[in-house]
């Protein structure tokens, strides 16, 4: 039995829906806080509070009546947590939160562990991206340092004159630029570190993004044993080198069978949702397990599995009858670009024993 009752999140989308049923599952309560009061998480938690981000006396309040906290998303202003920790324990710790946040500390903080990343640069104005583009002679995907999400805050450049046609302004905020990666494929991995620094990881997905946004998972991703243990590998000495408490998503580049990550995620991943059809346990389970000192549970996948991303529509193209399960987030409103929901396709003949 875990002492912990009451857990809050911070934020109100999608993944804090997801894990509320998961709280829900293991009988605790949850409790929202973000500025909508329609937002996905509250049609499925125990109560909502709305208030800005920013407001830290709001969320000092919001934390008192909890026994633990956590996030859905990385663009909250850290400061305001910083103080909240004080008083309440925050999970995944603070510190990750911080350097995920900032493209260029998550990069930095990846190359001091050793890890390949793509090539980049620290841009603080329009005049080192000139210089860096008219130099290298290469492409380039420029990306704020913060609050980009989902392809969001990126702009790809060709070359100088793509530089000066796309950025007229000349003002641009902190950013980095890194070298575009020609690679074969993307893949990532969602793992769980607990408090006693045990951690567990989920079979590895291979990712298409369209237009920065993720589209589709398949599971298991089709590439060399080696390859998938490299980069549970490299996910593990993340967490570790962290402290980290709660599941995390990596992701990474493969060309010519070299792994470069890309970024990663503290808190639970889109690439992940598969997990809550093919799966003795889903990411989110997994994740309100291990911030709440409950023991992981071993991951077992059923089945072979993708996962369709329902992108500013409410309607699949394809018809999945048989071994499919949709979700919806519940969005009042469908936006070009907004993900509104998920379908999970099991696939048939496949490791399937429990779905037979
Ligand atoms: N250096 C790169 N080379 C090639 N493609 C990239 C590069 N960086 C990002 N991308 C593409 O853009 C997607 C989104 O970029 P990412 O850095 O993961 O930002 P976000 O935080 O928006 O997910 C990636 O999954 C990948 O498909
Ligand atoms: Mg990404």
């Amino acid at each position: 039995m875990s002492p912990i009752k009451n857990i809050g999140i911070i934020g109100g989308g999608q993944l804090a829906r997801m894990l509320s049923m998961s709280c829900a599952d293991l009988g605790f309560h949850v409790h929202i806080y973000c500025p909508e009061s329609d937002c996905p998480a509250a049609q499925v938690s125990n109560s909502i509070t709305n208030g800005d981000y920013k407001d830290k006396n709001k969320l000092r309040h919001f934390s008192k009546s909890l026994d633990i906290l956590t996030y859905e998303f990385e663009n909250i202003d850290s400061s305001g947590l910083r103080e909240i920790e004080k008083e309440i324990t925050i999970y995944p710790p603070v510190k990750s939160l911080e350097i995920a946040q900032d493209r260029f500390l998550e990069k930095s903080f990846l190359l001091d562990l050793g890890i390949r990343t793509t090539p980049f640069y620290k841009v603080d104005d329009f005049s080192d991206l000139e210089l860096l583009v008219k130099k290298k002679k290469k492409q380039f995907i420029i990306k704020t340092r913060r609050f980009g999400y989902d392809g969001k805050g990126q702009i790809r450049v060709k070359n100088y004159s793509d530089l000066r046609q796309k950025f007229s302004k000349q003002l641009i905020p902190p950013s980095i630029a890194e070298e575009v990666l020609d690679f074969d494929k993307e893949i990532s991995i969602i793992l769980a570190r607990d408090t006693k620094g045990e951690i567990k990881a989920f079979e590895a997905a291979e990712n298409q993004h369209k237009g920065g946004i993720l589209f589709s998972s398949l599971v298991p991703a089709k590439i060399s044993k080696e390859t998938r243990q490299e980069a549970i590998l490299i996910s593990k000495k993340i967490a570790s080198n962290l402290n980290y408490i709660g599941v995390i998503g990596v992701e990474f580049f493969l060309k010519n069978q070299k792994l470069y990550v890309n970024e990663f995620a503290p808190r639970v991943h889109n690439s992940g949702h598969w997990t809550m059809d093919a799966s003795n346990i889903s990411q989110f389970e997994q994740h309100i397990r291990a911030i709440s000192g409950l023991p992981l549970l071993s991951p077992e996948r059923y089945a072979d599995v993708n996962m369709y991303n329902l992108i500013g529509t409410l309607h699949t193209k394809k018809q999945f009858h048989t071994n499919s399960k949709l979700y919806l987030y519940g969005k009042s409103e469908v936006r070009s670009g907004r993900k509104m929901g998920h379908i999970n396709v099991i696939k048939k003949g496949a490791k399937s024993s429990l779905l037979e």
